[in-house]
């Protein structure tokens, strides 16, 4: 195996995932109201809505597709252009660092090595460094500036994101992330995730990713199985936050959640209405519910079990679903 050595950020875990949807109160009914999500705040302005367990401000960001047309944050920023954000789908994966002094050191030393950032936002409980993967998936590196994020967004906020200029201030060097967070179930809902644990990626130039997310991204190749790579940050909780996937061309697989236990998911399946249920897995490793959103975008509702994980052993599961 490749090493690589981790020269620019050192996340401790996978924050949240952000994606694109077609309609957004649907989506924000969906990922509530079944998969046990709760709305901590939406920003009408700018078409999201922004749904957690409670572990980071949102484990869960949403987007209303642009359809071509730029909207605005605060101050005027160009938040969001035209140009991106046409199809449903992953919008961004985003890293959490431990504190504001790392995340402009990343910053300054992309600058120093010439590679490109796509924009520096302050988003109230965040400040954020925001670039692209080879594939093009897009990357949010952010510390929390917050520690009670839930005081500063709540409920339908104004415009929340303006431009930061990382190198305006000495920055912050210790971490204000929540340490003892109040975590929220939805009672009413089928599913009582515990948190986002993980993304799923598909990609046809895996080694051009891994050094990406090792290099760059900062994180540790945990395991290699089958030619899938697994990856995780500092959080020592988490048994990775990433996954590549080998395929014939890159795409969005899915987040995973993490489920309390066996009897809760199985009271989930019982409950869930079976269109939006894509598929039930059980390995040895894992058992795991697939569901398709009103995008047809798919998320995974997991428990893990004792046995170690052996792709070889995974049956006719595809690999995307037992990785
Ligand atoms: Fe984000």
């Amino acid at each position: 195996m490749a090493t690589h050595q981790a020269e620019f950020f050192h996340p401790r875990r996978l924050g949240h995932v952000n994606l694109w949807v077609e309609d957004l109160a649907r989506s924000e009914r969906f990922y509530n109201e079944q998969c046990g999500l709760t709305v901590e705040f939406t920003e009408p302005d700018l078409i999201a809505t922004f749904l957690g367990t409670g572990q980071t401000p949102h484990d869960l960001g949403m987007i209303q597709t642009t359809n071509g047309i730029d909207r605005f944050g605060r101050d005027g920023i160009l938040q969001l252009p035209g140009s991106i954000g046409q199809q449903v789908g992953l919008n961004h994966l985003a890293w959490e660092l431990e504190n504001e002094a790392d995340l402009v050191a990343g910053f300054k030393r992309l600058q120093d090595h010439a590679i490109e950032t796509d924009m520096t936002v302050d988003h109230q409980v965040a400040h954020s460094v925001y670039l692209f993967d080879p594939d093009g998936n897009y990357n949010e590196f952010y510390c929390d500036t917050v520690q009670n994020w839930r005081e500063v967004l709540h409920g339908e906020m104004d415009l929340i994101t303006s431009h930061w200029d990382p190198l305006s201030a000495e920055p912050f060097v210790e971490g204000r992330y929540e340490r003892h967070p109040q975590l929220r179930i939805v009672d009413a809902a089928p599913l009582h995730p515990q948190r986002v644990t993980h993304a799923v990626i598909q990609s046809a130039n895996v080694d051009r990713l891994v050094d990406f997310y090792t290099r760059i991204a900062g994180l540790t190749v945990v395991a290699r199985d089958c030619e899938v790579v697994y990856f995780s940050g500092s959080h020592a909780s988490y048994n990775y936050n990433l996954v590549i996937v080998p395929a014939p061309s890159a795409a969005y697989g899915h987040a995973a959640f993490q489920i309390a236990d066996e009897s809760a998911l199985d009271s989930a399946i019982e409950k869930l209405s079976d269109n939006s249920v894509f598929d039930v897995i059980e390995l040895p490793w894992k058992r795991s519910l697939f569901l398709t959103d009103p995008d047809g975008l798919t998320s995974e509702w997991y428990v893990s079990r004792a046995a170690p994980r052996e792709l070889r052993k995974r049956g006719d599961v595809a690999l995307l679903l037992a990785s």
